[in-house]
């Protein structure tokens, strides 16, 4: 385990305290995120991520002290000695990963909403509390799209209104995720930085379908239009950060599905715009997002393994361009059970996959809603011992900030409570202790 981190980086990330302003800049944390969507046959979100999810204030004092940080304004324009040395880009090697130099499975989490920030000293928080724990990659979303005019000072990345999409490099746009990625430099943490969501949660692929004349996801993965327009921005997000030692990997999107496409169709995607990430950045690794579904190894039958959603593990994660293939498990929003016995078989047939293919496994996401120190930590367990499998993160981080706490969609395991201790402390040292 790495606790040290270098105090004079972050002293110099320490960001400028502004007077407090009242024009306060309203933004919703809690958004559901995502993935806990999903039975075939589940139209709407699981009762659990809406009517837990809270909404929070941010102060936009932040938004002013942002813009006036030149460290957070372009990390593009930092200079290459600013980064540690090119050797220690995360890699692969086999199936494991070396972070730091370090071979070694990771413990990790997810926070969607951390690039939508306003205040830095916030940001700082999370990371140093990653730090101190021992978290070693935070899953990011890269993406920020709207179809709508936005109140000023709310944050977004991509607008989709007129003409043509706008990409917003301003304080209340990319510059934010810029802040990310520096905080994430200063304390040693890896970032998963993904480019669309197959959901509508901050917009996702369908903020692209009415510019781009199509109105489903399926229409969306061989869109020209929509794929020129999804090129374009992961060129905007990729420049920015490719020379950051802070990024762990490029990802395509966040649990992509195509309903019922031959699989082919997913497959193709993922190696046209895996090959376009390299193309612009060779240095870093590039992972698909998927939930993990259409798997024949130990298939039980069940909805997960079937390739309902358009999606074939094997074949994605063999994409020569793709460095280490994702997974994520949710039994209750998939209707598979019994939650604990499920998972496990779930994750080690997934690391044998990996094992067969020669690549890294991440189980990228994972929650259950009960009894989530036993069953959660025996999949973190699992996961651990399984071959294959070479980091976990669990969905999702949770802290209190300047603003409260951080939205509750069910599955938050916040900073310092006792579940934290069970999923996160006792897995750090058992991941030391290996
Ligand atoms: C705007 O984006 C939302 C969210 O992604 C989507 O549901 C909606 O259909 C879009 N509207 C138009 C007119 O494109
Ligand atoms: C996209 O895929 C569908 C289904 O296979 C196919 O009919 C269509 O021609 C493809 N479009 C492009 C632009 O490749
Ligand atoms: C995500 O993908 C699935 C499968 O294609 C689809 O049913 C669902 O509607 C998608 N979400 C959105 C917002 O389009």
């Amino acid at each position: 385990m790495r606790l040290l981190f270098n105090l004079a980086a972050l002293a110099a990330v320490i960001p400028f305290v502004l007077g407090q302003d009242d024009c306060s800049v309203s933004y919703v944390y809690a958004d559901v995120s995502s993935s806990v969507e999903a039975a075939p046959s589940s139209a709407a979100y699981p009762a659990g991520s809406s009517t837990l999810a809270t909404s929070v204030k941010a102060s936009s004092s932040a938004v002013v002290s942002a813009s006036s940080l030149p460290a957070a304004s372009s990390a593009s324009t930092q200079p290459a000695s600013s980064y540690t040395a090119a050797g220690s880009y995360p890699t692969t090697s086999g199936t494991s990963f070396v972070i730091d130099g370090e071979k070694s499975y990771f413990a990790g989490t997810n926070s969607y909403w951390i690039g939508f920030l306003t205040n830095n000293d916030d940001v700082d928080t999370v990371m140093q509390h990653l730090k101190e724990s021992g978290l070693e990659v935070l899953r990011v979303w890269g993406f920020n799209d709207v179809n709508t005019t936005q109140s000023s000072g709310t944050v977004y990345y991509q607008s989709f209104i007129g003409d043509e999409p706008t990409i917003n490099t301003g304080p209340d746009g990319l510059q934010r995720l810029d802040y990310v990625v520096k905080s994430a430099e200063a304390h040693g943490i890896k970032l998963i930085i993904n480019f669309v969501n197959n959901w509508t949660d901050y917009g996702g692929m369908a903020a692209y379908f009415n510019w781009a004349g199509i109105s489903s996801n399926q229409e969306w993965y061989n869109n020209t239009k929509a794929q020129g327009q999804y090129q374009k921005y992961i060129k905007a997000v990729v420049s920015r950060y490719s020379d950051s030692s802070a990024v762990f990997a490029w990802e395509l999107a966040n649990e992509p599905r195509c309903n019922g496409c031959d699989t082919s169709i997913m497959t193709t995607w993922i190696a046209d715009t895996s090959k376009y990430i390299k193309s612009l950045d060779s240095k870093h690794m590039v992972t698909t997002g998927e939930e993990g579904f259409g798997l024949d190894t130990g298939d039980d039958g069940s909805y997960p393994y079937t390739y309902t959603e358009g999606t074939d593990f094997v074949a994605n994660c063999a994409v020569p361009d793709i460095d280490f293939c994702t997974y994520h498990l949710y039994p209750s929003s998939w209707s598979v059970s019994p939650a604990q016995a499920w998972g496990n078989s779930w994750i080690e047939n997934h690391g044998k996959a990996c094992a067969k293919l020669g690549k890294p496994c991440v189980l990228e996401e994972f929650g259950f809603e009960t009894d989530r120190c036993t069953i959660e930590s025996s999949w973190e367990a699992t996961s651990l011992q399984s071959a294959g499998n070479a980091g976990d993160m669990y969905w999702q981080y949770g802290d209190t900030l300047s603003n409260g706490q951080t939205s509750d969609d069910g599955f938050t395991v916040y900073y310092g409570s006792d579940l934290f201790d069970c999923l996160v402390t006792v897995h750090v040292e058992a991941i030391d202790a290996a």
